[in-house]
């Protein structure tokens, strides 16, 4: 059988990226393998990651576009040339314009640190997240798996899991203890649960 080629899409840290490396070499991701790791800054501590676990990587900077169609048209060869199937966002802060988008219809997955529909969409984006689930005072806040289309954070739910916020919580605690706790456990049963359903052709089964 073959595997789905994956792209995962990176800007920073890369612990996400991590999760799924590990995850894959336990062999808990039989339908699909890493085939690249994409990165919008050349200075991504998730590209040593990459390099770590010899995967091949590309940085692919938006500003070193002038327009965004041709910082998508130089991402979509790129894609081409790995023969990339599926795309994971993880931690990816750069906004993939509506046109890219649906050229890959369920084709392309994102991990978001809060329970989507709270603290989602424009402007909600790693700390900031955090800061506003403390600031309404929520007790429960956890992660979500979804489809990426052209509504920021609103495709498809594919995995959710929730997490206690704890007495004397910072954002700074808050997004570890959400990493920790539902991030790294989801992102990379999402990836199987979705190559899986690429590589045989059917809906998404958990
Ligand atoms: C993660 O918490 C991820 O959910 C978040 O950025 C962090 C990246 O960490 N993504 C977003 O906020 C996207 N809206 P990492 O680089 O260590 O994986």
């Amino acid at each position: 059988m073959k595997k789905v080629r994956i792209a995962v899409f990176v800007s920073g840290n890369g612990s996400n990226l991590q999760a799924i490396i590990d995850y894959e070499r336990a062999g808990h991701i039989p339908h699909g393998e890493i085939a690249l790791v994409l990165s919008s800054r050349a200075d991504a501590y998730a590209l040593s990651r990459a390099a770590l676990a010899n995967i091949p990587s590309a940085v692919v900077s938006r500003k070193e576009f002038s327009d965004t169609a041709e910082f998508e048209k130089k991402i979509e060869s790129v894609l081409r040339e790995f023969k990339i199937d599926l795309i994971v966002l993880a931690g990816y802060m750069t906004i993939l314009s509506a046109d890219f988008v649906k050229k890959y219809p369920e084709r392309i997955i994102n991990v978001h640190p809060s329970l989507i529909p709270s603290f989602c969409g424009k402007g909600y984006y790693g700390l900031r997240v955090h800061e506003a689930a403390l600031n309404y005072g929520v007790k429960v806040t956890g992660a979500t798996v979804h489809f990426v289309n052209e509504v920021p954070d609103g495709g498809r739910i594919i995995l959710q899991k929730s997490v206690m916020i704890r007495k004397g919580e910072t954002p700074e605690s808050l997004q570890t203890h959400v990493m920790r706790n539902a991030e790294w456990i989801i992102l990379p049963r999402a990836v199987e649960m979705v190559a899986k359903m690429i590589a045989k052709g059917r809906e998404l089964e958990e």
